[in-house]
């Protein structure tokens, strides 16, 4: 195949044999290439093929084909080069999941590069939230930019406006995921994550997102991901009025002293029709920080709920939303709060808490998100 052996001819790195992409790797980068990508593929959403019949293939582009995973399975397995699977504007109705590192998946416009799913927890078939995935990421040094994931199960994509009936706002909602993100050095730009419970599962490793959005109503931004949110929008659907209950933006996962995991939101802002927990504790230690971030008038006074450990003695949390703005910024009846210094605070909104070794920096797509 096209891809193959163009990625055999110069290879020097071992095969080890990992099932999700090289671990521990620094992706090689081609200088000569804008994006420093050795390849790109090119894939295209089937309504679309069938309209331009005419398209011609034209050498930059190199080979197309009409699913994302066909083009993740030709790539080999223990890639070590930077590729860029590029996305025409488009629906693409497909579960997927990463497992060869060094990818850059990249869209056009990411309201129109959407990839969407509807598959939901099913205890019944032991399917659980993690399966229930549209996208799923599983190796190191990811990157997506430009890009919408989307799990349908509870949302209706393709109802209009910020209409309550555009996703399912009562008792019946269950766990959707729109993407796992389980990879290390895995980078986001402008990227839209939408579904209603469990919307964007930040699951393990060192995860930036930039300039992204992100909607749902319970625990849609989850997991035990480091990870810095930099200026990203975040979006609150509103239940209540159909007996939903109120939303909890974050539900995160740390459980020890030792773990580095953590979710820092630096600047961008909270919005909504709902009103909303800044974070409910799925592990004993979880840890979320917001700073300067814009909050609207829908966050809960006191903040954060201990959900599972309220019972405890003793509360291990680190929650703390300081210097931040808008109406929904007096922290007076906040319940967990963690006061830290400005030099502490400093510590996570700082790059280095996520990428000590500058590997954002090295990865392709950079510096035009
Ligand atoms: C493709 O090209 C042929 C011949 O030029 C033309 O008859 C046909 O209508 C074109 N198809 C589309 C979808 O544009
Ligand atoms: C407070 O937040 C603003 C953005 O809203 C930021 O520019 C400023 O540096 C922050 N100050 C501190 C002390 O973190
Ligand atoms: C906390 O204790 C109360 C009273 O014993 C009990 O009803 C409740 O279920 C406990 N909550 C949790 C989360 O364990
Ligand atoms: C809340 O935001 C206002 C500006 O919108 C600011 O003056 C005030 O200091 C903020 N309060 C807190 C507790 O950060
Ligand atoms: C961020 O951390 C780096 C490395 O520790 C340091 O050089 C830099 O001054 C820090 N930036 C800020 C704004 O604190």
């Amino acid at each position: 195949m096209f891809l193959r052996s163009f990625l055999l001819f110069s290879f020097v790195c071992f095969y080890t044999g990992l099932d999700n992409g090289v671990r521990g790797l620094e992706c090689k980068r081609n200088l000569n290439d804008p994006d420093q990508v050795f390849a790109t593929l090119t894939v295209i959403p089937p309504p679309r093929q069938n309209r331009q019949e005419n398209f011609t293939i034209t050498k930059k582009y190199g080979k197309r084909y009409t699913s994302i995973q066909a083009a993740i399975d030709d790539i080999p397995v223990d890639n070590d080069r930077w590729i860029k699977i590029l996305l025409y504007i488009g629906h693409y109705k497909e579960k997927i999941e990463v497992t060869k590192s060094c990818i850059l998946l990249q869209g056009k416009i990411a309201e129109k590069t959407v990839i969407e799913f509807g598959d939901h927890r099913e205890e019944e078939n032991h399917k659980d939230t993690r399966q229930s995935a549209t996208f799923t990421s599983n190796a190191d040094n990811f990157v997506a930019k430009h890009i919408t994931f989307v799990n349908t199960h509870n949302y209706n994509l393709y109802g209009r406006g910020t209409s309550r009936h555009r996703y399912r706002s009562g008792n019946d909602v269950t766990q959707a995921v729109a993407a796992v993100i389980n990879g290390d050095k895995s980078a986001f730009y402008y990227c839209g994550f939408l579904g209603v419970q469990d919307t964007l599962f930040d699951d393990n490793g060192r995860h930036y997102f930039k300039n992204c959005f992100i909607e749902g109503a319970v625990d849609f931004i989850m997991g035990n991901g480091q990870s810095i949110y930099d200026n990203c929008k975040i979006r609150v659907l509103g239940r209540e009025e159909d007996g939903g209950g109120v939303g909890y933006i974050t539900a995160q996962k740390r459980s020890s002293d030792e773990e580095s995991s953590g979710f820092v939101f630096k600047g961008g802002a909270v919005e909504g029709t709902g009103k909303a927990w800044l974070g409910r504790a799925w592990g004993s230690h979880a840890r979320v920080i917001f700073s300067g971030t814009h909050f609207d008038n829908i966050i809960i006074p006191q903040g954060w709920w201990p959900w599972n450990f309220l019972n405890d003695t003793q509360k291990h949390f680190t929650y703390t939303d300081q210097n931040c703005t808008g109406k929904g910024n007096d922290t007076s009846k906040r319940q967990y709060n963690t006061i830290l210094t400005e030099m502490q605070i400093q510590q996570f909104t700082n790059l280095s808490y996520i990428d000590a070794e500058g590997w954002i920096s090295k990865q392709a797509g950079q510096p035009n998100y």
